[in-house]
């Protein structure tokens, strides 16, 4: 008997992104027919469940994190009925589906803020949050998470609008009931369709500190704290809970940018009634510096240890940890935390150790079970709206060099995820048989499914085996403590420890070969080199980005 037997707790979740990972006909776009064709490659590789990125009714500005239809599926993905067969075709193959819930904002498409913008008295104008001007220009001076002003004006009615994101995404009034309870309609409708979790876009953003005042000092700090986990957020997802995820026994994963480990524990303890799962951000935010996260920076791997350590030990007991190295909002994991060049095999392999062995449930990004990287775009090539946003703003405020702008983009931006999947080494790599939407990593030719699959030592057939070893110790490696272990700067040593058996993992995050104490009495069980790392005299000599997992035997 398990002691967390939840089924997301004990699942390997993968998370598609739509547009990026198979076109079923041909006009270079992803879709769910494309999908459904490679459920049998989703149950092979043995993932539990998938998350699915967007598919509603979208104008696509912010590739589908825009809804202009919550209960329609854009004609670019195909037709509800196409949807009905993904969720049959995941659920023959025991897969569950979990849907990106994006409830901090609609598309200015949808029809309530149609209705919202036509006059200041119409039943739908508090169904978003407007503002009169200041002194000719905004409310106040808040921006937005993608840059520029948080507001903007609406000549219909002269008033303004409210936006965390692109002005094509204006905010939801979630202190208006009717709001809430729209939503909670649009969540039992997937659900009635057989959907079995949702991933809660921008979820710690929902509620707003709604006086709108100026930000005179610390202005990034200050403004964090309007819409960060504020006020009523708590009472927001204990009436979700209730009306909506407990009802129909839906899973739930909480996006929660810049939330501390007793923060994410009121958005998960099970006493709350509130989300099953956070996705916390400190792992991904460690290079932040003056323009946030557009910065040439890399961190330091023992930054990275701490803060996995750090979420180990602090929720222990009080709440679920999701894990994760990459998604389709975050550079390339191999690129970021490996070497994507001479070890990129190694270090890939050593990230999947690390993410498949903590406490928590893992998640995959599409493609990352390849050791996809990093692509480079020219400006011209680039598609995400948060770096068109950053470059406009850098033409202007000139923080950087034009080039080097572009080659933060690089390293940073969104596109590196959204690169169209890699299934063979064919013109359009499998993906697509027209012209792919957005640029194809040119390195397809060496790194596909197709030659992957064939090759027993890949990254792919260490996936599997991986996802397979963690199914066979489920106890020790779902229930089991965790525990650090001291070793050199750059390694990460801990010790899983269940009832019946003990687990430890050594990985070493450099370039270097680097000593580490091990002690005596371990054996091999899983390893990225093709033999496990030389030990002796209870050391081990690990090799550049050499990771194992061994079994303690005879404690
Ligand atoms: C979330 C999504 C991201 C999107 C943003 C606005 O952060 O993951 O892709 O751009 O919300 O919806
Ligand atoms: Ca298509």
């Amino acid at each position: 008997m398990l002691k967390n037997d939840k089924w997301w707790q004990r699942a390997v979740i993968y998370q598609i992104y739509p547009r990026s990972f198979c076109d079923g006909n041909g006009d270079g776009i992803g879709d769910l027919r494309g999908i459904t064709g490679k459920v049998g490659y989703l149950r092979s590789l043995g993932v539990d469940a998938v998350w699915l990125s967007p598919i509603y009714l979208s104008p696509g500005v912010d590739n589908g994190y825009d809804i202009s239809d919550y209960c329609a599926i854009d004609p670019v993905f195909g037709t509800m009925a196409d949807f009905d067969e993904l969720v049959s075709a995941f659920h023959n193959n025991g897969i569950k589906l979990i849907m990106d819930f994006v409830i901090n904002h609609t598309s200015v498409e949808h029809e309530w803020f149609r209705k919202s913008r036509r006059s200041t008295d119409n039943p739908y104008r508090d169904y978003y949050i407007w503002r009169k001007g200041k002194n000719g220009g905004a409310p106040c001076n808040w921006t937005s998470v993608f840059g520029g002003s948080a507001w903007t004006k609406d000549e219909i009615t002269g008033e303004y609008y409210f936006h965390l994101f692109t002005e094509a995404q204006p905010d939801l009034n979630w202190e208006n009931p009717d709001v809430r309870k729209a939503i909670v309609e649009v969540g039992k409708f997937w659900a009635e369709k057989g959907v079995d979790g949702l991933r809660i876009d921008c979820a710690n953003f929902l509620a707003k500190n709604c006086d709108f005042e100026d930000i005179t000092e610390n202005f990034d700090e200050n403004l964090r704290k309007k819409f960060i986990n504020y006020g009523p957020i708590h009472e927001y997802f204990r009436y979700l809970n209730e009306q909506l995820f407990s009802e129909y026994g839906l899973a739930t994963i909480g996006e929660c940018s810049r939330t501390d480990p007793n923060e994410a524990a009121m958005f998960v303890s099970p006493d709350r009634r509130e989300l099953d799962l956070i996705f916390q951000f400190e792992h991904m935010s460690l290079e932040e510096g003056e323009h946030g996260k557009w910065n040439r920076a890399s961190a330091p791997p023992e930054r990275l240890i701490e803060s996995l350590v750090k979420w180990q030990t602090s929720m222990a007991g009080r709440g679920w940890n999701s894990l994760y190295f990459d998604n389709h909002d975050q550079p390339r994991m191999v690129s970021r935390f490996g070497d994507d060049g001479k070890y990129r095999a190694e270090s890939a392999k050593m990230l999947a150790v690390i993410l498949m062995t903590l406490q928590g449930t893992p998640f995959i990004y599409q493609g990352t079970e390849l050791s996809m990287r990093n692509i480079s775009l020219k400006r011209d090539e680039m598609n995400d709206c948060e770096a068109e946003n950053f470059l406009a703003e850098n033409d202007v405020c000139g923080y950087y060099p034009p080039e080097e702008a572009v080659a933060i983009v690089n390293l940073k931006g969104r596109d590196n995820a959204r690169t169209p999947m890699q299934w063979n080494g064919g013109t359009g790599a499998g993906f697509t048989v027209g012209k792919p939407w957005l640029k194809i990593n040119p390195d397809y030719s060496d790194i596909n499914a197709e030659a992957m699959i064939k090759d027993k030592s890949s990254v792919w057939n260490f996936y599997r085996e991986l996802i397979a070893f963690r199914r066979s110790h489920e106890e020790v490696f779902i229930d089991g403590v965790f525990s650090r272990l001291g070793s050199p700067a750059g390694t990460f040593v801990y010790t899983r420890t269940g009832r019946d058996e003990t687990m430890c993992v050594t990985a070493n995050l450099t370039a270097r070969t680097i000593e580490t104490e091990i002690g005596h009495c371990l054996r091999p069980e899983m390893f990225n080199y093709a033999e496990p790392p030389l030990t002796g005299n209870g050391k081990a000599l690990l090799r550049p980005y050499e990771s194992a997992v061994w079994k303690v035997v005879d404690v």
